[in-house]
């Protein structure tokens, strides 16, 4: 059973799980292995979270652990918590054993040492909340007071008390997240609670940057166009984001942002998703509601102006429409904007020619460079920086055209410019 579960997991990762697991033997604490990782281990799917409860402070633990074993070590005395990563991108979370309690809806909560058992009842669902020992003795062992397999084998989402999503309203995101991931259902209990909590004004006690964050988890899922289909069918989106232009056209665009980010090849195209998605819901908001939605998101400001400039860009862009213009002039349109407004536009068009330029200016020209500097054209006689710099520009935009192709048609041309304009 132990190997069956921890097949999915690579060597090295099983090998730090048992590092722990006997360092906690040395220390005599319980350690185990929590959350989602032990979901998907349960369902045999890869997930490299790896997420550690202590019936200890585990803080302490952590951090002599992270020192003799060349690890970074970051505490969070108020969540009880710790991390530690190491370069190769591998991160362990560790967390006391914890009850928490809610002073109001939507608060952080107040958190107390506990035992496993509460640990796990303080979670979002029962399938969230399976434990597996890790130490020496019992490796594997399944911990599962709450009958987390069996909801997974019946693939029901359920929560523990009908207060879960009131004390944590961003689970309602969750829930449907979860729910179209794994195509499961909602047990019939948790979609009244659910719909219960959605009538209460108790879900805008939360901070909209918290229900921000699981938004973003959304649109980094395999398809956050069936999600937030689901979400607006449920009257979710509409509640919670009641900012956000909703429609069926709306719903139809992210279906095509989705598509295209998933046909597309964009190793060496940097894209934030949720940015593509983002732009979808706020395109038809004035430039005023715009910024307010964003300083209330707490985006940040590099992200927000990215947004900012799909407003101001929006009439240029249109020129592609309309305009037959050389690839010069449409690298000249497009090089200023972000990956993600050029995505945004090519989805939002809808119309072939339009995409054809964003595709050829992407695949052939986006990073046209010449083959000659400022160097050769001074050696030619040019002085003037700035002039350099616009004769620089002009060759760049006939090579772009086809016009001149090689190095020597480069100099060739820029010697028949300082000649024509010396004389
Ligand atoms: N959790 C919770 N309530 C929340 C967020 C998290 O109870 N609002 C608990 C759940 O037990 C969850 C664990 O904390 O499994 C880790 O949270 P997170 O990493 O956000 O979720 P995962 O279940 O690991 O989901 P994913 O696969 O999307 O990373």
């Amino acid at each position: 059973m132990t190997k069956i579960l921890f097949q999915s997991l690579p060597d090295h990762i099983l090998k730090l799980i048992k590092s722990i697991g006997a360092y906690a033997d040395q220390r005599n604490v319980s350690a185990y292995l929590v959350g989602g990782i032990v979901r998907d281990l349960i369902l045999g799917k890869e997930n490299l979270d790896i997420d550690i409860v202590l019936e200890v402070n585990a803080i302490d633990f952590a951090k002599t652990f992270a020192k003799e074993n060349g690890f970074s070590f970051v505490a969070h005395s108020k969540f009880m918590t710790a991390s530690m990563h190491q370069e190769n991108n591998i991160r362990i979370d560790f967390t006391t054993a914890r009850k928490e309690s809610y002073s109001s809806s939507g608060a952080l909560p107040d958190v107390s040492p506990a035992t496993i058992q509460a640990d796990l009842f303080r979670r979002d669902f029962t399938m969230n909340a399976i434990a597996v020992s890790i130490n020496k003795g019992k490796f594997g062992e399944i911990v599962d007071f709450y009958d987390g397999q069996g909801d997974l084998e019946q693939r029901k989402i359920r929560v523990f008390h009908d207060k879960s999503f009131i004390d944590d309203p961003t689970r309602i995101l969750r829930a449907i997240r979860f729910e179209q991931r794994f195509d499961f259902e909602l047990d019939v209990d948790t979609m009244n609670i659910l719909k219960d909590t959605l009538e209460q004004d108790i879900i805008y006690n939360v901070t909209l940057g918290r229900y921000f964050e699981e938004f973003k988890k959304i649109c980094e899922e395999q398809s956050p166009a069936k999600c937030l289909r689901r979400l607006f069918s449920l009257k979710i989106l509409q509640k919670i984001f009641p900012d956000f232009s909703l429609d069926e056209d709306r719903l139809k665009l992210i279906e095509s942002i989705e598509i295209y980010l998933s046909v597309s090849k964009l190793e060496n195209f940097p894209v934030s998703r949720w940015l593509v998605y983002f732009m979808a819901f706020v395109d038809d908001l004035s430039l005023k509601d715009t910024k307010n939605l964003l300083d209330k998101f707490l985006i940040p400001k590099k992200d927000q102006k990215k947004i900012i400039s799909l407003k101001t860009q929006r009439e240029i862009i249109e020129r592609l429409c309309y305009e037959k213009m050389r690839p010069s002039q449409i690298q000249k349109v497009l090089s200023d904007l972000s990956n993600e407004e050029i995505i945004f536009f090519s989805c939002r068009n809808n119309n072939p020619s339009v995409s054809k330029c964003i595709d050829n200016f992407l695949d052939h020209y986006r990073w046209a460079t010449l083959s000659i500097s400022g160097e050769d054209l001074k050696e030619i006689g040019f002085k003037d920086g700035k002039r350099i710099g616009v004769i620089l520009e002009y060759l760049l935009a006939k090579k772009i055209d086809g016009k001149i192709k090689t190095k020597k048609d480069e100099l060739r041309e820029a010697e028949k410019e300082f000649y024509t304009r010396s004389l």
